[in-house]
């Protein structure tokens, strides 16, 4: 097995609320099956979202502006696959995560300075409705970022029904998530 690069983003403040715990399973079993992973809490750094200034790379760095982006950039260009483990929030991506997605615009264009590596990513998602139908808005926007930085989506598990801390132990999001750290080094 060819040993992985993977940086995990979390969507939810909640420390161990029910994305972070399908984080943290994923990210016990990719680290016991040999990968390097770092998990980045983009709910408790600031990231602000993109202005459209255009000034990408400007000062050497793909945000012109300081924020926390300063920090994640640099796991981002040598992760091999990129994971987002996140509650649904409206049907989509929490705000801080997303402020996260809109930054990677400035390695989508022709003008990126230092292109990513990543090849693969993962959703790990849940929410608090009783029907799969909810994640429909969250999947398509991850499917499209997927599709169009040329990630290859080695999968989705979207947990409905889960509300309170804990809500996620009685269903099997953490042992599709555990399965997920097991199976992206195949
Ligand atoms: C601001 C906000 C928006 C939410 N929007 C949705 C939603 O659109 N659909 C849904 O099913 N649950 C929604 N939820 C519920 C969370 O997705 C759910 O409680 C989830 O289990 C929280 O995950 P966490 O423990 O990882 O924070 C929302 C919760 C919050 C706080």
């Amino acid at each position: 097995m060819a040993k992985k690069n993977i940086l995990v983003l979390t969507g939810s403040a909640r420390k161990n609320g029910n994305s972070d715990r399908m984080a943290d399973t994923f990210i016990k079993e990719a680290l016991s099956v040999g990968h390097e992973v770092t998990k980045f809490e983009t709910a408790k750094k600031e990231i602000r979202g993109c202005i459209a200034c255009e000034t990408c790379w400007s000062k050497g760095k793909p945000c012109s502006f300081q924020d926390d982006f300063d920090e994640l950039a640099p796991l981002l260009e040598t992760a091999d696959v990129i994971v987002f483990a996140t509650p649904l929030y409206w049907f989509t991506f929490p705000a801080q995560i997303k402020a996260f997605i809109d930054k990677l615009y400035a390695y989508a264009g022709k003008n990126c300075l230092r292109p990513l590596k990543i090849k693969e990513c993962l959703l790990l998602v849940c929410g608090a409705d009783d029907n799969l139908k909810i994640f429909d808005g969250i999947i398509a926007t991850y499917k499209e970022i997927a599709h169009y930085m040329k990630w290859e989506d080695k999968g989705i598990v979207a947990v409905p029904k889960v509300n309170k801390k804990g809500d996620i132990e009685a269903t099997d999001g953490l042992v599709k998530a555990k399965e997920y750290g097991k199976m992206l080094g195949q």
